[in-house]
């Protein structure tokens, strides 16, 4: 039995991100933009993703060392086919106690009660704006905020309680927009999150000024409807939370760039071609595709992921100016490996 390994700076593995597909229906500026990924992009082809039986395999093996909670990415994870059938699978996982999916919710409708019935826990929606025009822009000309909205009340209707609703905030992109999302979600029981926009990938064209400081944000929703902080519901949550003083619920702020959340980060991503990734913003990944297709058993991949893990030393928000400075630019695709 192996016992959990942990970090360089004694962090432990708890989480695992799981890209289920790197294709995506959207094309969001801070993400994939259109412009730099013309239609003939090479997305992975099927015999190059992880096939359901590796995924469940790598997540046997991962509980194992000491993952609880499991999120399904992409890409759009419901592009994947028969994803209900993998949920229903990772939801029999000794050890695994919560399993979430983030999406842009296009193809939700139809799939929300099959998810939910195959052991989804939590769901968690982008919408970037409420503004259709600002919406599409967003969406690189893919979707529409009546498809978002539709998908949230599909979650609902399938039992979804408080569902997470995440917005990137861009600096004269979407920042206007920050108090209507606010009002149009308090009150309810779901969640909105802004997120400092951040430059993962190398395709963004990310600076700075874009960036919205989430304590900006905070000010400014704070004089309208008074805020009072609140703890981290774990540790290693990555977003901070509020709620109303007057009972009108709750939102958070994930803020990577202004109040980087790695000494904390027990968070390991694999992406859709078995690549496992020590961080969002890693060059590259330790290949577990090339040990699940040799003949290495259970343990020999228990033991290559302890390793992997025992050795990183990430901590790249913290070391963001620096990095930056010095030219250091390889890094994953969000859409590889989920954000
Ligand atoms: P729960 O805690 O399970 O509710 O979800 P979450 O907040 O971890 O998941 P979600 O996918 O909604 O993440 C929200 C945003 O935070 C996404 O834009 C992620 O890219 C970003 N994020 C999540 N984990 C990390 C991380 O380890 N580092 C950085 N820099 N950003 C992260
Ligand atoms: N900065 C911040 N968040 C991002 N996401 C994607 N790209 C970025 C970025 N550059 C978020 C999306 C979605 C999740 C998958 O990652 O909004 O919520
Ligand atoms: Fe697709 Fe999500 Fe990336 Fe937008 S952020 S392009 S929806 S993977
Ligand atoms: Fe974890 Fe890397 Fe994000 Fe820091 S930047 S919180 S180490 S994934």
């Amino acid at each position: 039995i192996s016992p959990a390994p942990r970090d360089s700076y004694r962090r432990e593995l708890t989480d695992l991100r799981i890209s289920v597909v790197d294709r995506c229906n959207f094309r969001c500026p801070y993400c994939l933009p259109e412009d730099q990924y013309p239609e003939h992009h090479p997305f992975l082809h099927k015999s190059e993703r992880l096939s359901f039986e590796e995924i469940v395999r790598l997540t046997r093996i991962l509980a194992g060392l000491g993952v609880r909670k499991l999120r399904l990415t992409g890409g759009e994870p419901l592009l994947r086919r028969e994803l209900p059938k993998l949920v229903s699978w990772l939801s029999q996982v000794p050890g695994i106690d919560d399993i979430a999916l983030t999406t842009n919710g296009v193809l939700l409708p139809r799939l929300a009660q099959p998810l939910r019935d195959a052991g989804l826990g939590r769901i968690t929606l982008s919408i970037d704006s409420l503004d259709p025009v600002i919406y599409r822009q967003l969406s690189g000309n893919r979707g529409e905020i009546s498809e978002a909205m539709a998908a949230l009340a599909a979650a609902e209707a399938a039992g979804f309680g408080g569902v997470k609703i995440n917005c990137v905030v861009m600096r004269q992109i979407n920042d206007e927009g920050v108090l209507a999302l606010v009002e149009r979600f308090r009150g309810t029981p779901h969640i909105v999150r802004f997120i400092e926009f951040m430059d993962v990938g190398t395709l963004n064209g990310w600076q700075r000024d874009r960036v919205v400081a989430s304590a900006e944000l905070v000010d400014r929703i704070h004089a309208r409807w008074p805020l009072r902080a609140v703890n981290r519901q774990r540790h290693h949550d990555v977003a901070e939370r509020y709620v109303f003083e007057d009972g009108g619920g709750e939102i958070g702020f994930i803020s990577s760039v202004t109040a980087p959340f790695c000494g904390d980060c027990t968070r390991a991503r694999l992406s859709a071609d078995g690549k496992l990734y020590t961080c969002l913003f890693a060059a590259d990944g330790f290949d577990l595709r090339a040990l699940l297709r040799s003949d290495a058993d259970d343990a020999a991949i228990a033991a290559a992921i302890s390793a992997v893990w025992q050795a990183r030393d990430d901590r790249y928000s913290e070391e963001r100016a620096a990095r930056r400075a010095a030219g250091d630019a390889e890094k994953v695709e969000m859409f590889a490996i989920g954000g």
